[in-house]
């Protein structure tokens, strides 16, 4: 069958799949791991060192995900606490690494900041807009992250 005929018989709209099949749907972003969220407010939870959840927390630049928040031990052994949505595009991507002293980094477009929420950026694509930092106090074993 000629491809001009096989396209008649499907109709109009599967034609239109057919030929324009990534149309709105194929920019990089549809790619990216994760999701875009809005930042939650009134964060003020805590977390018990000594509970299996924390177990990442025992050793100096550990992290863990908790209420779309990355708590860490920096590498300094200190507790620092930053949201997981990144202030560029509000992916729930950030993450620690140890990188230059250990900074907040966002592997969809590569937005870099430092513990303070300063951003740290050289590319395009990535932001300006700090990003949200939260506090921190230890009371025995129990960490509150608040802010
Ligand atoms: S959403 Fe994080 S760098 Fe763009």
């Amino acid at each position: 069958m000629e491809r001009k005929k096989f396209l008649r018989t499907l109709g109009a709209g599967a034609a239109f799949a057919i030929t324009f099949p990534c149309l709105g749907s194929c920019s990089k972003d549809s790619e990216v791991e994760g999701e875009i969220v809005t930042p939650p407010t009134n964060i003020d939870f805590t977390i018990d060192l000594t509970s299996s959840e924390a177990a990442k927390l025992a050793n100096n630049g550990g992290f863990i995900l908790k209420n779309l928040v990355v708590v860490v031990k920096n590498l300094e052994g200190e507790f620092v606490a930053a949201t997981q949505i990144c202030s560029h595009e509000q992916y729930d991507q950030v993450r620690f690494v140890n990188q230059d002293g250990g900074i907040f980094y966002c592997d969809v477009h590569g937005s870099r900041f430092s513990q303070t929420g300063t951003p740290l950026n050289e590319i395009p694509n990535s932001t300006s807009k700090a990003l949200k930092i939260y506090n921190t106090s230890l009371e025995g074993s129990i960490l509150r992250v608040f802010e």
